[in-house]
This record gives C-alpha cells, structure tokens and sequence, in this order.
C-alpha cells in the first residue's frame, strides 16, 4: 500500500523507472513515503504502476525535448530534491565488435551516457540548489570488458568515467555523484541477454554463478536507495562500487 506523501516530502527522480530496476527503486520510495518524478520511454505505466505520489514523464534519450520534459516535471514538484537514481540502460546484441554495426554502439550510448547526460542538464540547477545525491546504474561490464559485448562494455564504461568527472566538478555545489557497478541481476533485460547469447536454460545458467545465483532485483535496489540516501555515506562521492562476488 502506498502512502500519500505530503508536499514536504523528500523528492527524488527515477529515470528508466518502467524498467526492472527502476520499478524495484521507485515502489520502495514510495512506500517509505517519497515522491517520485519517474521516466519511462516506450512503456507507460500501466494502472497498477500510477501510485500516489508519482509523476510520470516521458523521455527518450534520443530527444532533446526529453530534457525539458523533465526538468518541467521535477520543478512542478514541491519537497527537497534529494535523490536522482540514474537506471536507463539499454544492452548490446552480443556480436563481436567487427560483427557490430556502428549505429549500434551509438544507440547503446545514447542509451547508457546520453541519457545520463540530458538527466544531469535537467535536475543540475535544483540539484545543486537542494544538495542531492546522485546515483548512476554501471555494470561489472564496464570493467570485466568480456568478448562479444563492445558497445555496452564501452558505454559502461564511459558512464563510469563521467560520474568521477561531474562528481569532482559538482563537489563544490554540494552534490555527491556515484555509480554501483552490479553484475548479473535476475531481469526480464538478463534473460533476454543471455537469449542472445545461446543460453537455452537461465536457471542452470543461474547454478553455475557465484553463490548459484544472480543478484535480486531487491538486493540491487537496496543498495542504490542506501548509497544515495543514508547519512552514513554521505562522504562517498566519485566512487565506482561493484556489486557482485569475485570469480
Ligand atoms: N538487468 C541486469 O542484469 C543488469 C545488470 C547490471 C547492470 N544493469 C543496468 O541497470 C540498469 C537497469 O537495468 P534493468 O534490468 O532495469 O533494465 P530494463 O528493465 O531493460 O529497463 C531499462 C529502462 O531504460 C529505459 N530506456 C532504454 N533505452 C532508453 C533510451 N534510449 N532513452 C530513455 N530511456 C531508455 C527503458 O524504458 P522503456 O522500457 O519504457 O522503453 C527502461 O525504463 C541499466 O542501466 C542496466 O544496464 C542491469
């Protein structure tokens, strides 16, 4: 059930919200009482999705009116801009890189690093201004750089790169910038990459992963509303913090 928030509570943005991740971010939020500026791009919520306290916006990172639409959408809202959680993301077709057409890695950029981009041009100013925290989704493949995977890798990757340089550029303006870094989490986006990659039985797939397992979509999600929100990381700025098990 969820809690009608008052227009004093605490305000956060939740791009990619329509995907696994940003879901698990945003009813979280709102059930601790939040408002949420959530975004989507090619699913709208659906009935069971319009919870109170929620505003939904479109944006597509391919769209420069994308970052008008919400930076209208979050100075509509009253409260303190406390969080931006940063959870678009799109994969790549699991081709080798000379296998993969150039408008491909384009497109994953525009996904992963554009998008994050018209996020920071749309909240920087009431960011700034409210001292928010801002939490982007990596993945371990920015660093694990496995064959077969060029473009998200190399997105992943500039991603993280980006967070580190607007964290030191934002340190004076009082607002933190980190990147968790997960490895594989059970999602409806993990079981169609490993369809493209020739796994026919995601649950033995799952056995042979450190712990038998994936992340939780849960688990993940904790961690990112922890990172962003709780007192006691509010030293953390420009880090890159995996989440998984070494192999
Ligand atoms: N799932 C995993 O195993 C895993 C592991 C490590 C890291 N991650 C990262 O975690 C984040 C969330 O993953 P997920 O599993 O929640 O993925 P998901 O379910 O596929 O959700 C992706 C979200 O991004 C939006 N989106 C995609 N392309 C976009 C674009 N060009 N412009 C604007 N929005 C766009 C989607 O909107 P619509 O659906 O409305 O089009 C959706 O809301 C991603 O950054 C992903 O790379 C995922």
């Amino acid at each position: 059930m969820s809690i009608t928030p008052s227009a004093s509570a605490p305000l956060a943005v939740v791009t990619g919200a329509s995907g696994a991740l940003g879901a698990a971010i945003r009813t979280r939020l709102v059930s601790k009482g939040w408002q949420v500026v959530a975004t989507y791009r090619t699913r709208p919520p659906a009935d069971d999705d319009c919870e109170s306290g929620v505003s939904w916006v479109r944006f597509d990172a391919a769209e420069e009116s994308a970052t008008t639409a919400l930076r209208t959408a979050v100075d509509a809202c009253p409260g303190q801009l406390c969080a931006v959680f940063a959870c678009v993301g799109a994969p790549s077709t699991k081709k080798a890189v000379a296998d993969t057409d150039v408008s491909e890695f384009e497109a994953v950029h525009q996904a992963n690093v554009v998008s994050f981009v018209r996020t920071w041009h749309a909240v920087a100013e009431r960011a700034r201004r409210d001292g928010a925290s801002i939490l982007a989704a990596g993945s371990d493949a920015g660093q694990a750089a496995r064959p077969g995977n060029g473009p998200y890798t190399a997105a992943k990757a500039a991603l993280a790169s980006l967070v580190i340089t607007l964290a030191k550029e934002e340190l004076d303006n009082g607002v933190r910038v980190n990147l968790l870094a997960p490895s594989l989490i059970d999602s409806p986006l993990a079981r169609h990459v490993m369809a493209l990659k020739g796994v026919t039985d995601p649950d033995a797939y799952y056995t042979q992963l450190p712990w038998g397992r994936p992340l939780a979509l849960h688990e993940v999600a904790t961690t990112c509303i922890e990172l962003a929100t709780a007192a006691h990381w509010s030293y953390a700025t420009g880090q890159i913090y995996p989440l998984g098990a070494a192999v």
